[in-house]
C-alpha cells in the first residue's frame, strides 16, 4: 500500500478499466494523484483490481456493461451526489479475427454486437453519467484513428473503423445539443497499442503510449468544446 485517499484530490469516472488501455489509465492517474472510479464487467479478479491494491485508498472498483442500460442506470444511481472531474468511457470491442472482411462478410450479429458496444453503449454512459460531471469538467471516450473517415486511405477493418466513426457522430451531435456548456470534450485517437484488441504487432506499448493520452485529456481540461485528438494533442480529421 503506497496511498492512502486525498479529499481534495481530483476524481476520474472510467469506464472499462479492467485491463488494456483501460487499466493502464487508471494506474497513471492513480500515480498524477487523481482518484479513480474505475469500472469492471463481471465479478473476476482484474488488473484493477491489483492496481486498487497499489494504490490503496485512490481506485474504487463498481460494475457495469456499458451494453447494459439498466446497469449504467444503476451506476448513476450508487453516486448520486457525487461530483466527478472527468467522465472517461474506454470501454470497447473488435473483429480483429477478420481484419480483411467486406460488409458481405459481416452477419448482422457480428455488426450489432460491435456497433452496441462502441456506439450504442458508450454513448448511452455518456448521455446517463455526464450530470455528475462537474460544469467545468471533461467528458471523453476512446475513439481510434481508424474512426477517422478522412484518413481512411486502406480500407481494412471496415466495421471497426465504421463503429469509432458513428461513436464520433453520435459525440458531436451531443457537442450540438450541448453548444453552451462548459464542459471539455474529447474523443481520443490513442494509436495502435499492443493490448488484447490491438494485437502483438502493434508499434507501441502502453507504458509509453498511455501517460501520453492522459497528458492530453489533463490539458484538454479548462478549454470548451468538442476535440478528435491523437496522444500528442493533434487535432484528428473527422
Ligand atoms: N489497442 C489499440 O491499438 C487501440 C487503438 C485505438 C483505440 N483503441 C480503443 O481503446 C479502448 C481500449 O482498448 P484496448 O486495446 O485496451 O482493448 P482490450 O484490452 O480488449 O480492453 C477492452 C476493455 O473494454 C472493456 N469492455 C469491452 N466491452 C465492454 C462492455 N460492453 N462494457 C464495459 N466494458 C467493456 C473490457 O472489459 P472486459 O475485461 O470485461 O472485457 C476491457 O476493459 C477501446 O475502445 C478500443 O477500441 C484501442
Amino acid at each position: 500500500m503506497t496511498e492512502r485517499r486525498d479529499e481534495n484530490a481530483p476524481t476520474i469516472l472510467l469506464l472499462g478499466a479492467s485491463r488494456g488501455l483501460g487499466a493502464a489509465m487508471a494506474g497513471e492517474f492513480a500515480q498524477r494523484g487523481w482518484h479513480i472510479i474505475g469500472t469492471v464487467r463481471g465479478a473476476d479478479r482484474t488488473k484493477l483490481h491489483e492496481l486498487a491494491e497499489l494504490h490503496a485508498g485512490r481506485i474504487a472498483i463498481e460494475q457495469v456493461d456499458v451494453t447494459k442500460r439498466d446497469q449504467i442506470a444503476a451506476l448513476r444511481e450508487r453516486l448520486s451526489g457525487r461530483q466527478v472531474e472527468m467522465l472517461f468511457v474506454n470501454a470497447g470491442t473488435a473483429n480483429r479475427d477478420k481484419p480483411n472482411a467486406t460488409m458481405a462478410d459481416i452477419s448482422p450479429d457480428e455488426f450489432a454486437d460491435i456497433m452496441i458496444t462502441n456506439a450504442l453503449g458508450v454513448m448511452c454512459a455518456v448521455e446517463l453519467l455526464q450530470d455528475l460531471v462537474r460544469p467545468d469538467g471533461l467528458i471523453g471516450a476512446m475513439s481510434s484513428g481508424q474512426g477517422s473517415i478522412a484518413n481512411n486511405a486502406n480500407g481494412v477493418n471496415d466495421l471497426y473503423r465504421s463503429s469509432k466513426a458513428a461513436l464520433n457522430q453520435l459525440m458531436k451531435s451531443y457537442a450540438a445539443r450541448h453548444a453552451g456548456d462548459q464542459r471539455s470534450l474529447v474523443l481520443m485517437a490513442p494509436g495502435w497499442i499492443r493490448t488484447d484488441l490491438g494485437g502483438p504487432s502493434a508499434p507501441f506499448g502502453m507504458a509509453e503510449a498511455i501517460p501520453e493520452v492522459v497528458t492530453v485529456l489533463l490539458a484538454q481540461q479548462g478549454t470548451p468544446g468538442l476535440r478528435f485528438v491523437d496522444r500528442a494533442g493533434k487535432t484528428v480529421p473527422w
